[in-house]
């Protein structure tokens, strides 16, 4: 099955091959230098000085941590999709004071949203934003929440970069991002299983001053860990052989570049789309370049199109939760190319051919 959904994605064959290579102890020197490079590499990706901490988990996984290790009572929540809820019933889930402010699915929040929602709930801890909502394809843009949280001085910045970290730009520190969030399974084109994480110095020092923030999902002890190069628990090694090889094909084709080749992608379905009568559902300026969410507009039916291409091998997604039948979504994503593009929609436009004529 080819995978054209919002991740997972493919996965090029020397990276599985990676994961085949025999197991090794975790406390060996061997795997202290998959953790080194491993963390070197990912500061590298993320634009970087801050703690870099990986988890053999689910992206979800550093969800739940990001609220555990910086929320002593109140958090807010940008919802604008299925994914940035998640984080506010995560949040709720542990028990702290966690406010959401609400956008209509396809819009995005603004710098001026984001002061407008901090005005109105009062101090908060932290606040919470997914980067890339892969339910909706919307990018938010977080390029401008620093200067909005400069007057706002006690609040953290936690952003979920799960979709778009190495398929669109994102600059951890001149963002002023104190914790940002990643899984591996989609823009860098690895298995599921890995989730990363970085925490600024402020983010480690509020940590500090929370009594109770669990065992396993601690970040005091998963920086500490790293002195060692190690994981407090056993990770997977076969998971750190294909993540440190997929970095090194990441700067090989250059971190630019890649950014690059997924606008170009998102470029041409954009114009697909609109050749067909299709709109993209995000409103302008708000669309992703890793995930098209494509709504039907005045376009032909694409329900019978995604099963007839699932029956030809390619999986495209249909449209998340309630938006089911009403919109689809198109992942290029990870090791995607503009060609691979051109061959979907190409097969897409020959199933469409005895409708359009
Ligand atoms: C934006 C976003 N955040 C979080 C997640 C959850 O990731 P995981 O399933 O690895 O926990 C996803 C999964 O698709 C996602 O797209």
């Amino acid at each position: 099955m080819k995978l054209f959904i919002p991740g997972p994605t493919q996965v090029a064959p020397e990276i599985l091959a990676e994961m085949a290579k025999p197991a090794i102890g975790h406390r060996t020197a061997e795997c202290a230098r998959l953790w080194r490079e491993s963390r070197d590499g990912l500061q590298k990706l993320m634009h970087t000085k801050n703690e870099v901490m990986i988890l053999t988990a689910p992206a979800s996984a550093f969800m739940e941590a990001a609220i555990r290790n910086t929320v002593k009572e109140k958090s807010l929540h940008l919802i604008c999709g299925a994914f940035s809820k998640r984080w506010f019933d995560i949040a709720k889930s542990t028990g702290v004071d966690a406010i959401a402010v609400e956008k209509k699915t396809g819009q995005g929040f603004s710098a001026d949203d984001l002061r407008s929602a901090l005005n109105e709930c009062g101090t908060v801890d932290a606040v919470t934003v997914v980067h890339n909502e892969t339910s909706t394809g919307v990018t938010n843009p977080v390029q401008d929440y620093a200067e909005v949280l400069k007057d706002f001085p006690d609040t953290l910045l936690l952003v979920d970069t799960v979709s778009s970290m190495s398929g669109m730009p994102v600059y951890v520190d001149k963002w002023g991002i104190d914790v940002c969030l990643f899984g591996v399974q989609k823009c860098m084109a690895l298995p599921a299983g890995v989730a990363i994480a970085s925490a600024s110095p402020r983010a480690l020092e509020r940590a500090a001053t929370i009594e109770y923030r669990g065992w396993f999902l601690d970040f005091l002890r998963l920086a500490k860990s790293n002195e060692k190069e190690q994981s407090p628990t056993t990770p997977s090694t076969a998971h750190l052989y294909a993540l440190t090889a997929q970095l090194k094909r990441i700067f090989s084709e250059g971190i630019e570049a890649r950014w690059k080749r997924h606008y170009e992608m998102a470029a041409y379905v954009r114009n697909w789309a609109k050749s067909h009568g299709y709109e993209m559902f995000p409103d302008a300026g708000y669309c992703s370049d890793t995930v098209s969410c494509i709504a039907r507009g005045t376009g032909p039916d694409f329900v019978p199109v995604l099963d007839a291409l699932k029956e030809e091998g390619v999986l495209v997604s249909n449209g998340y939760g309630d938006l089911k039948g009403k919109t689809f979504r198109i992942g290029h994503l990870g090791e995607h190319t503009l060609d691979d593009m051109r061959q979907l929609t190409e097969q897409f436009d020959s199933i469409l051919e005895p409708v359009l004529n």
